[in-house]
């Protein structure tokens, strides 16, 4: 039976170490007293009229007992933690950097050669990342299970965190810092591959776009960026309007006037979405800006148009 989720970074292992020291540790000490409320009231119990309770004003060596053991056993737990916890918070130096930014709903990830991959981290297998986190707005988290690391992202601090993935593979992120509506669709994958497919996918020119038709294209952005998230494409309204028979759609926006949904208001509306809010819904949705590339939002509106 698999308890914790596979241990799939350098840390994981002494991660996991503490917490079965703690789980041992607890799950002793409760047995002890489990045995004690249990047992000492049949063994001591009165067991005729003539019993006379003993007057006991205290015992030196029955509190120095229960004094000293538990104050070494915290102080063990401590150390072993601690130990772990350093090893967590020295960022090796020469570590490759991706920066993060947490935005409702997605993980952005920013690459040294400056290319910006939506909820997507890849990572070459055996090598030390170091993460720079920032929000955008309110406060995120970022969690790998696999990796057993975790961390605030905040809105006006940068925080850190850095792992080291040996073996190549996929491992799920999640966002475990409640932050709204979508904050459960706040997923991202962290792909590790070995050194030969990464260098492969450093140097393959924005991933291969204009190879595919728009709409397939644009099929593939939907998901990519997490537009999915918000936008059904089966006429349910999510946190968005859903995009089922939105193209020529007469829109009502809030404040009452109308729009109709062509190329240019589907344009406008992923790079400045505030701008122009249907009717029922919030000003909730980030700026797709110098993220999608041209070609991919002509594919989006393809795709869009296609969703009749
Ligand atoms: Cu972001 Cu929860």
């Amino acid at each position: 039976m698999q308890i914790l989720p596979q241990a799939a970074s350098t840390v994981a292992a002494s991660v996991d170490s503490v917490e079965m020291l703690v789980f041992w540790v607890c799950l002793i000490s409760f047995a002890i007293v489990m045995a004690m409320v249990i047992g000492f009231p049949l063994l001591y119990s009165r067991k005729s009229d003539n019993d006379i309770t003993p007057d006991i004003r205290g015992n030196h060596v029955a509190e120095a007992i229960w004094t000293i053991i538990p104050t070494i056993l915290c102080m063990v737990i401590f150390a072993a933690g601690l130990a772990v916890y350093n090893d967590m918070r020295a960022i090796p130096e020469d570590a490759m950097e991706v920066k993060i930014t947490g935005r409702k709903w997605q993980w952005i990830f920013t690459y040294p050669d400056g290319r910006v991959v939506p909820n997507e981290l890849v990572v070459p297998a055996g090598k030390d990342i170091r993460l720079v986190m920032k929000s955008d707005d309110v406060i995120h988290s970022f969690f790998v299970p696999d990796f057993r690391i975790k961390q605030d992202v905040l809105p006006n601090a940068y925080t850190k965190l850095w792992f080291n993935a040996p073996q190549p593979g996929e491992h799920q992120v999640f966002c475990t810092e409640y932050c709204g509506t979508s904050h459960s669709a706040m997923l991202a994958q962290v792909k590790v591959l070995s050194q030969t497919d990464y260098d492969a996918w450093a140097a393959a020119t924005d991933s291969g776009d204009s190879n595919l038709p728009p709409e397939q294209l644009g099929q593939q952005a939907f998901s990519k960026y997490g537009c999915n998230a918000c936008h059904s494409i089966d006429g349910s309204p999510l946190v968005g309007p859903s995009m089922k028979g939105l193209f020529g759609k007469l829109e009502t926006l809030e404040g009452g006037s109308q729009v109709s949904v062509d190329e240019n208001y589907l344009m406008e509306s992923i790079y400045d979405p505030t701008l122009k809010v249907v009717q029922g819904f919030g000003p909730i949705m980030p700026s797709f800006r110098g993220m999608a590339s041209e070609a991919e939002v002509q594919g989006l509106i393809a795709y869009i148009k296609s969703l009749k």
